[in-house]
């Protein structure tokens, strides 16, 4: 049976296993190490799939300010090499963007393969005007809006 539930601190072990086993270098993990000490780290946004007492898969959205508003980034999202194309992966981003959608969240930003995360709704960030060291990396460089906004017309508009 699979649980998809936010991390807890007694999980960060199993998280760097996963993550040590899902990349090719302990980049990704040295990563989420460095966050969890930081203002970054939104523990309620941390998510992990659980099978049989252990942890498979791991997602994560952690603060960044996008101009002068704050917003979230994803990654890095791993699961179990043995694991994967069972829709782990699916299952812990998308209980992580619940979660922040929950919370009020507005904007995720994710760089990563657009053939996956569009099927979680993200595009391409660059042709909305939203640049970062990420940004030459083309469509790859995507953004997702979580909540609505409204947007208000001025009286003149109401007499068309
Ligand atoms: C990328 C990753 C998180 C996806 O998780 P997963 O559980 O394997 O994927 P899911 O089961 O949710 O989705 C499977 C689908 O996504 C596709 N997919 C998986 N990884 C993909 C990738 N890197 N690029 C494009 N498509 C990918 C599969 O082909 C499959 O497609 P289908 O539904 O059309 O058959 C996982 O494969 C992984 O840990 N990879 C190594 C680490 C990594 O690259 N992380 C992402 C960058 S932070």
């Amino acid at each position: 049976m699979t649980e998809v539930r936010a991390e807890r601190e007694e999980d960060f072990d199993a998280v760097r296993q996963v993550l040590l086993a899902a990349f090719e270098t302990d980049g990704e993990a040295r990563l989420v190490e460095a966050l969890r000490l930081s203002h970054a780290w939104l523990p309620d946004l941390c998510v992990v799939a659980e099978e049989n007492g252990a942890v498979v898969a791991f997602a994560l959205l952690s603060r960044i300010m996008i101009g002068g508003d704050a917003g979230l980034a994803l990654g890095p999202v791993a699961v179990l090499p043995d694991l994967q194309k069972r829709g782990l992966g699916g299952a812990v981003i998308r209980e992580s963007l619940r979660r922040a959608a929950a919370a009020g969240e507005r904007l995720v930003l994710v760089l990563g393969d657009p053939a996956y995360y569009g099927r979680f709704g993200f595009v391409p960030a660059a042709p909305l005007g939203i640049t970062s060291e990420w940004s030459s990396f083309g469509d790859a460089w995507q953004v997702l809006a979580l909540n609505t906004v409204e947007a208000r017309y001025p009286a003149p508009w109401h007499g068309l």
